[in-house]
């Protein structure tokens, strides 16, 4: 049986629906009814629904941005450390699957344009020498936690969102509100294509350890600007560069732009969308449901 921690959440939500489509029975829980910070109430958890896999969807992003982590420090470690050691412990004493999720925002840059793998040491945080946001210090740490403390875990590295849903979370939807764009080169993870990947790797048995979960072929954001207003999803903004929008926007945290390397997914057997293609498909739906709203 699979177990969701943070099943409410935007990534949760996904999770459910797929389990549901492909018919694999689940349990959610969320921390209004369940206690699992709390190690022993976790592993009661674990007993008594017979849970052999977690999915550790549980988190603190930032409302409504990543900035809301510098200013809430003690809950966002509290969410993406702390529980973490938490649920890794409980894992581990239980001898459960983990499958956490974790981001790509740990990392700034392209490798010399190849991408950083899993092998590469993440380079945005508080120690290293472009400094990283508090929320990707978090996630650098939660990273090393889970490493050095289970090994039948699986760390999946989501990167900017999106899909053919409107919501504040979704990477589309962001863009067509700001009036502010920041051009840079990304690697970015449909959302549904994120979560089957997770799934293949349960399914699979894929060999445990840390996996890039990112469409293939980085993209920059003026290339999804193009494919917002061919479908005319997109009305006035400014493209400015990220010198500017450090100037221009008031932001707490520096933000992250990198190419991730999805290779090692591919080679467990995943046939992962390209960026363009999945970009396409998400976009077409979300100019479906701007046609053709579904009445309440
Ligand atoms: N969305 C992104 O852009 C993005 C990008 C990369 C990685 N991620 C990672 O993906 C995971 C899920 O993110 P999401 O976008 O689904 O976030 P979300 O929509 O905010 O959902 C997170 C869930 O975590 C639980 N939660 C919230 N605050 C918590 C706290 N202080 N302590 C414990 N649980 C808390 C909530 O579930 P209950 O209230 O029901 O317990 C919530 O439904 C996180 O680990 C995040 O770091 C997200």
């Amino acid at each position: 049986m699979i177990g969701i921690l943070g099943a409410s959440g935007y990534i949760g939500q996904s999770f459910i629906s797929e389990l549901i489509r492909q018919n694999v029975s689940f349990r959610e829980y969320s921390r209004e009814k369940h206690n699992y910070y709390d190690l022993k109430s976790l592993i009661d958890i674990i007993h008594t629904d017979g849970l052999s896999i977690l999915i550790n969807c549980a988190g603190y992003t930032g409302k409504p941005n990543v900035d809301a982590c510098e200013r809430n420090k003690n809950a966002c470690y509290q969410a993406n450390v702390e529980l973490v050691r938490v649920i890794t412990t409980a894992c581990a004493l239980a001898d459960v699957t983990l499958l956490h999720i974790s981001s790509g925002c740990i990392y700034t840059g392209d490798n010399d344009g190849k991408g950083f793998t899993e092998e590469h040491e993440p380079n945005f945080h508080s120690r290293s020498e472009r400094k990283g946001s508090f929320y990707s210090d978090t996630k650098t740490l939660a990273e090393s936690i889970i490493h050095s403390a289970w090994e039948k875990s699986y760390i999946a590295r989501l990167r900017i969102p999106f899909d053919g849903v409107d919501s504040p979370r979704n990477y589309l939807t962001k863009l067509q509100k700001y009036e502010k764009l920041l051009e840079a080169e990304n690697s970015i993870s449909h959302r549904g294509d994120f979560v089957e990947a997770c799934i293949h790797l349960l399914k699979n048995k894929a060999e445990f350890g840390i996996y890039n979960i990112v469409n293939s072929g980085a993209i920059l954001t003026s290339q999804v600007v193009e494919l917002l207003k061919e479908a005319n999803l997109l009305g006035s903004y400014e493209m400015i560069s990220e010198e500017e929008f450090y100037k221009q926007v008031k932001a707490d945290a520096p933000r992250s732009n990198c190419i991730l390397d999805n290779s090692k997914l591919i080679n467990s057997g995943f046939n992962m969308r390209t960026s363009q293609e999945a970009l396409r498909s998400a976009i077409d739906e979300l100019k479906q449901q701007k046609e053709s709203p579904v009445k309440e």
